[in-house]
């Protein structure tokens, strides 16, 4: 078929039937109505050496000026030298203790934009808290701040000086588990176990707080901790039997 505007366009024209009584409006413009003229959307035949479209034309320009624009920004980015950079560095940092699992931590130069979840896997290496979303949306990170569960991704270390932190580590030791991870350990409460140190958080906490007996009423405390691998109604079972139990 040849590819003449007329040949491309020809399924978008509405036809009478024959013997039809309806009359359509004519295929051409009136002389008084205006229209854009668009660029048929079928790629551009480009013999080689045959110059620019009008699209690559403009996407060109377009890069051209970025470019322009992001020369000058460069050029007047200031460059500090290396022991000036490192006194940048220091200024604005935070040296605080935090007490986390019945321990004192000193900490020097912390950031303090430093989330708590980061502070105990990076400054700390208690690395038993899980960081899934970072966006408090999963509950891998909770731990437990003078006894209350929090989502440490949520909440700046800074904010915590003279708090009692608890981590999973401070909760059990493998031969002397908390009764909680015990049953979780006999409900199979857990598959790849990413979120399971979250999970036995809450657990732990929700034990002190005022919900009401049923299954029901452990979905709905424990909603905050997604488990992507679908232990659900195991993590259920192990809550409800230390709940039964204590
Ligand atoms: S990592 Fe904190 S809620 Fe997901
Ligand atoms: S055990 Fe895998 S995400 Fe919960």
């Amino acid at each position: 078929m040849a590819d003449t505007p007329d040949a491309r366009f020809k399924h978008l024209r509405c036809e009478a039937p024959k013997d039809s009584q309806i009359e359509f409006a004519p295929a051409r413009p009136a002389p008084d109505q205006h229209f854009i003229d668009l660029e048929p959307l079928t790629p551009e035949p480009h013999p080689k050496g045959a110059g620019f479209s009008r699209r690559s034309f403009l996407s060109g320009l377009g890069a051209t000026s970025l470019l322009a624009g992001a020369a000058p920004l460069a050029a007047s980015a200031p460059v500090l030298e290396p022991a000036a950079q490192e006194a940048a560095s220091a200024a604005g940092t935070e040296n605080l203790t935090l007490r986390v699992n019945g321990k004192d931590y000193p900490l020097r130069g912390l950031d303090p934009r430093a989330t708590l979840l980061d502070t105990l896997r990076e400054r700390l290496h208690l690395s038993g808290t899980k960081k899934g979303c970072d966006h408090g949306q999963c509950g891998a990170c909770t731990v437990h701040v003078n006894g209350r569960r929090v989502n440490s991704c949520l909440s700046f270390a800074v904010m915590h000086e003279g708090d009692e932190i608890t981590t999973i580590e401070g909760l059990g030791q493998p031969g002397n588990l908390h009764a909680m991870q015990a049953a979780f350990v006999e409900h199979d409460g857990y598959q790849c176990g990413y979120c399971t140190s979250g999970q036995i958080m809450s657990a732990v906490a929700l034990l002190k707080e005022p919900i009401g007996p049923a299954d029901d009423d452990i979905k709905h405390a424990m909603a905050g901790n997604i488990c992507r691998c679908g232990a659900y109604t195991n993590i259920v079972a192990a809550v409800r039997q230390v709940r039964t139990r204590a």
